[in-house]
């Protein structure tokens, strides 16, 4: 009888309720909203204003449900969970209520849908089409409100006001997150508008999260605008390569796969959140220029191209005379499986046990994501070192050994060096044999008496061991 009623006795640490018919139950936490519920049960609550990682202005309306009992329909972004609540994402009310705030917002939108970069992944025109479908009940469009266009608010990212619906998202986003209030709402009522203060432009390392997180075609990266539609690129899992950091990210490429346009953030919250620095969000050009296509042997006049696999089975040969001599150059932003192969040759082919750690300088540090360290593997090159029984030498220590001759030949894994290129060059081109495999044309491979030619880390499928101790993959 007691295990009965303790059956039935309501669980304490639980809110019931019901959304849309379902029965939910829902664990107590503190400040928990209707719609991060109906994220998580996958029941669709259209927004604007609202996202994750800001805070709730609930200025929109768009998100507004129906809850029994309250005497109006409530912004399911911003209404707490309470025991015994009832829900309706779909009544007819809330239909009403979705239609009326599209009619508004777009009373003085330009609808210039055609022309706007954004089609095709824009908020607005998904949910206008879903929620709203009807023609506009203002007929000239002459009455609506003018407002400026293509303004560049910043060295990346344009400004189209008109198109601007006044969620505030990019607002609370530099003030909340990038901690750099660049961005204010001036003016009021069909009048407001976005924009950045007099004097001061929008060049927060962060800014172009802000176009990433507008719902509509107001805010448009200055680099990505109109140079592809949406629909016409394919995407991809990546990492950013810029710094230690390894933020997840989405590389977009042409349909052919030939050409990379553009990086989006990629969800991660133990590493990126939702967001990634300027920098490397525009660091995807590396896909583009100056690589190195094919194999190459000789210098200058008397280089010639050659197959990839006859080239390398040349200059393996070659190696192999100079033992001894012979050092090797892994640099840090090798993925963890080109390591682990470049070892094991180095291992098992020349008997080599000692690698200098080549890479980037360092540079800038700052509070948000990026890292001081501008190689987004070294710590997978020294566990990889480790675990074979290399020495893992600085960079320092390679210059000193080519200089006392110590060194007569090399091979190096990737073109990133710690110090100018030019002056590297100049040494490395002094000696008996100097190979490279390399993503990009630069001052190594001009100097080098091999070249071949290497996958960057968006066409490969490579892990990276970043400063966070965490291991991401790259994928195709
Ligand atoms: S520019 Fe975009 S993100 Fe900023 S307030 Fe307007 S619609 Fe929202
Ligand atoms: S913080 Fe580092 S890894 Fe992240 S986007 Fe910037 S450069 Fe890339
Ligand atoms: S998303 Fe809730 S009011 Fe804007």
């Amino acid at each position: 009888m007691n295990e009965q009623a303790n059956a039935a006795k309501p669980r304490e640490d639980v809110f019931q309720i019901t959304i849309d018919g379902r029965a939910l139950e829902v664990p107590k936490k503190p400040g928990l909203t209707i719609i991060q519920v109906c994220d998580a049960e996958g029941i669709e609550v259209p927004r604007f204003c609202y996202h994750p990682h800001l805070t709730i202005p609930a200025n929109c309306r768009m998100c507004l449900v129906e809850v029994e009992g309250a005497p109006k329909l409530m912004p399911a972004c911003h209404t707490g969970l309470r025991d015994g609540m009832v829900v309706h994402t779909r009544s007819d009310r809330v239909k009403a209520a979705q239609e009326a705030v599209l009619e508004f917002l777009l009373v003085n939108h330009p609808v210039d849908c055609p022309i706007c970069d954004q089609a095709g992944e824009c908020p607005l025109q998904d949910q206008y089409f879903k929620y709203d479908r009807r023609p506009s009940r203002v007929g000239d469009p002459v009455r609506k409100v003018k407002k400026a266009k293509h303004v560049q608010v910043g060295p990346r990212v344009t400004l189209d006001q008109e198109r601007c619906v006044l969620c505030t998202r990019c607002i609370r986003f530099m003030d909340e997150v990038a901690k750099e209030p660049q961005l204010g709402m001036f003016w009021r009522n069909d009048h407001a508008y976005v924009d950045t203060f007099p004097g001061q432009p929008l060049t927060s390392n962060y800014s172009l999260n802000t176009v990433a997180i507008c719902p509509v075609g107001a805010l448009t990266s200055t680099d990505f605008r109109f140079r592809k539609r949406v629909w016409n690129l394919k995407s991809a899992p990546t990492l950013c390569d810029g710094c230690a950091r390894g933020c997840n990210a989405w590389v977009d490429r042409d349909r052919d796969g030939n050409e990379v346009y553009r990086y989006r953030a990629r969800e991660n919250e133990a590493v990126n959140r939702v967001w990634m620095c300027d920098q490397g969000f525009l660091s995807y050009k590396a896909h583009n220029e100056r690589r190195v296509l094919a194999a190459r042997e000789g210098r200058g006049a008397a280089a010639k191209v050659g197959r990839s696999y006859e080239v390398a089975a040349r200059t393996a040969e070659r190696l192999r005379t100079l033992e001894g001599e012979a050092g090797l150059l892994v640099s840090a932003c090798a993925s963890t499986e080109d390591i682990l192969a470049t070892l094991w040759v180095a291992r098992e082919v020349f008997g080599l046990s000692r690698v200098y750690e080549g890479g980037r300088e360092e540079g800038e540090q700052d509070r948000i994501l990026l890292r001081a360290d501008r190689n987004p593997n070294r710590l997978g090159l020294q566990i990889v070192a480790e675990a074979f029984g290399f020495e893992l030498l600085p960079f320092d220590a390679l210059l000193e050994a080519v200089d006392d001759g110590k060194v007569k030949a090399l091979w190096a894994v990737g073109d990133e060096v710690p110090v100018d290129a030019q002056m590297a060059a100049g040494l490395f081109s002094s000696l008996d044999f100097f190979g490279v495999q390399a993503r990009h044309r630069g001052p190594l491979t001009e100097v080098a008496d091999v070249v071949l030619p290497a996958a960057t880390h968006a066409s490969t499928t490579g892990p990276s061991s970043t400063s966070w101790g965490g291991c991401s993959a790259s994928g195709r």
